[in-house]
């Protein structure tokens, strides 16, 4: 996710841009620009160096026509195109008079492009974004103002969208408009009274305390000293004022204790941007940035799936998908084990990397040996030209934005989401799947992120449950079918952040050995939600309770035949077999954070761990 600040009014205005970008560095980005307004005139600068970037920014800064009035900067973490400084952000128009920085996904930026490019437009990257510089440019010479501008521009976008954009042409002029992608605006105090606009809070909390929140489809108008908000037919609205007694810290964590709250609280977004533009609205799917071209698919005989940890459990998710619905064989091994084992893999072979830095060392090389034993490889990374990015032939983008935390959890969500929808699509290929099939598991995918949401409301129930087992050092953590893969990860997340031993089992494998070690007092965590082995997994649960077990169950709401087996029960809705893991998990994640911050540990850095690995 990217970083928007700007500015019109005062004498501060580069230091109020750059200062703000710095604040959102705490982000993660990989380019940083600014577009500043200055004699009439768009003076843009942008660099892309990495966590360099903003320091680069700064030095080019330096050499701007002196006493810009007003400007609009950014940090880039990159989703469309490479990070590059081509596709750094502010994109300007054809005229180089209309500058915009943007945060979200224009979904139908493809046939956009095509029909601007059929006017005559020239586009200068490879993002979604240079397309809204150019809709407001059209507009613009129709005659129409900044803000009517934007807000036409608006009218044809599909998508998600936090902007700002100036133009030479309305000095002194900001117009920001938001939809999903978050966006607040505010006067700054003292003599300034400097008119303000940013994605996040900390970016500009220095300056006052008082914000106006912009809801969905919301434009703004900012001008010295003013800031005026309207629908988008240009009818007035009045906007929602938050007064935030936060420190510069809590700030950036938006207002929760740590990072990783916070980002379990971003899965909804997660999973919905990793989906957007991906499953159309008519029922299939459209993955043509994915590098490998249909006609290759359709050569696959084999999957293969490689990852690590938390990404290792969403691959175990998909090869349940791929097998049902794409009817080809899916293997998956733990990529440290996979080369070394000597894998039968050739041309017809698919290997699916996944990872979310892109950088883990083990599925890296893991990758590389498919490569080199003629298999085609894909990567599902959630950060932009990693090396696994660039060395694979395909790859697909999770969209989570990026995650500070050392546990995993919105990216692990995005995964199992942009794993589904490549099952999904290899399915379309293939057409192994019927249409309807297909339309009607993409509408179901679709219900997910507002189901996540659901669950983590939730969170009050799962910390009184967890409450109970602060004093526990063993647990067992049972799944079947896709449930397995959900305890697996709920039992990761308590070893690596609750530092307690949780041992996860296929349930059914119990009865072979690990049931030896149920005795009363022995807390057992199951994923007891309605898929296709829910009796048999009551009857493991019926095993480890007649031998004195403690028993959570993560249970489908309203299901009294489950609850009746438990001691405490973790609530999640119902959701299709298959997508089940995206929901059921969560209550397990939040499970794991509750005893992590009963013992006081920090949940965003736990010991001994780095978020990526980069040894063998
Ligand atoms: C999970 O919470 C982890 N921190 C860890 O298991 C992680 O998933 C693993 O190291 C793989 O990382 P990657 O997705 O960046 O490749």
């Amino acid at each position: 996710m990217c970083g928007i600040i700007g500015v019109t009014g005062g004498s501060e205005v580069v230091d109020i841009l750059l200062d703000g970008l710095a604040r959102l560095e705490y982000r993660g980005y990989d380019s940083a620009g600014v577009a500043m307004q200055v004699d009439g005139k768009l003076w843009r600068a942008r660099a892309a160096t990495g966590t360099r970037s903003l320091d680069d920014l700064r030095k080019v800064v330096e050499s701007a026509p002196a006493a810009p009035i007003g400007g609009i900067g950014h940090t880039r973490w990159a989703t469309h195109g490479h990070p590059t400084e081509r596709n750094a952000h502010p994109h300007l128009d054809c005229t180089g008079g209309v500058a915009v920085v943007h945060n979200g996904i224009v979904e139908n930026c493809r046939e956009l492009t095509a029909a601007l490019e059929r006017s005559g437009h020239v586009m200068t990257s490879d993002t979604d974004t240079e397309v809204i510089a150019h809709l407001v440019e059209e507009e613009l010479a129709g005659g129409a103002g900044l803000a009517a501008a934007v807000r036409s521009a608006l009218g044809r976008l599909r998508g998600s969208f936090a902007l700002g954009v100036v133009s030479a042409a309305e000095p002194g002029t900001i117009v920001a408009a938001r939809r999903v992608s978050p966006l607040v605006v505010a006067i700054a105090d003292g003599p300034g009274g400097e008119a303000l606009l940013a994605s996040d809070i900390p970016a500009i909390l220095g300056r006052t305390r008082t914000f106006w929140t912009l809801d969905d489809d919301q434009v703004v108008v900012l001008q010295p000293g003013a800031l005026s908000v309207t629908d988008l037919h240009g009818a007035p609205v009045e906007p929602a004022v938050l007064h935030v007694d936060w420190d510069l810290e809590a700030a950036e964590k938006g207002g929760h204790d740590d990072f990783m709250s916070k980002e379990m609280g971003e899965q909804p977004r997660a999973v919905q941007d990793t989906l957007r533009g991906r499953a159309l609205p008519d029922g299939t799917l459209s993955l043509d940035e994915l590098r490998i071209d249909a006609a290759a698919l359709r050569q696959v005989d084999k999957v293969f799936i490689v990852a690590c940890g938390s990404s290792f459990h969403a691959g175990l998710v998909a090869k349940y998908a791929i097998e049902r619905w794409l009817r080809l064989p899916a293997e998956i091994d733990i990529a440290s084990e996979f080369r070394y084992r000597d894998p039968v893999l050739d041309r017809r072979t698919l290997v699916v990397g996944v990872s979310q830095s892109g950088e883990t060392v083990d599925t890296l090389q893991a990758m590389r040996h498919a490569a080199a034993e003629g298999a085609r490889v894909l990567v599902i990374s959630n950060v932009v030209d990693s090396s696994m990015a660039r060395d694979a032939d395909g790859v697909l983008y999770t969209r989570a934005g990026p995650e500070i935390g050392v546990a995993a959890t919105k990216t692990h969500l995005a995964q199992i989401a942009a794993l589904e929808i490549l099952a999904l699509y290899l399915s379309q290929v293939h057409g192994s799947l019927p249409a309807a099939e297909i339309a009607a598991v993409l509408q179901s995918l679709q219900a997910v992120p507002g189901l996540v949401a659901e669950t983590l409301q939730r969170d009050d129930q799962v910390a009184a449950v967890a409450a109970r087992f602060t004093e526990v050092r063993d647990f067992f953590f049972l799944g079947r079918h896709v449930g397995s893969p959900v305890a697996m990860e709920g039992a990761l997340k308590l070893k690596e952040i609750a530092y307690v031993r949780a041992e996860a089992y296929p349930a059914g494998e119990l009865k072979h050995g690990p049931i030896a070690l149920i005795e009363p007092g022995t807390v057992v965590v199951a994923v007891a939600t309605r898929n296709r082995l829910w009796e048999k997994m009551l009857s493991n649960v019926a095993e480890v309770r007649s031998r004195g077990a403690t028993v959570v169950l993560v249970a489908n709401d309203g299901d009294e035949d489950t609850a009746a087996m438990a001691d405490h029960v973790l609530w999640v809705p119902p959701v299709p077999e298959l997508l089940s893991p995206l929901v059921d998990v969560v209550p397990l994640q939040q499970f794991a954070y509750h005893l992590a911050r009963a013992h006081g540990f920090d949940v965003d850095r736990p010991r001994n761990l780095a978020k990526t690995v980069t040894v063998e």
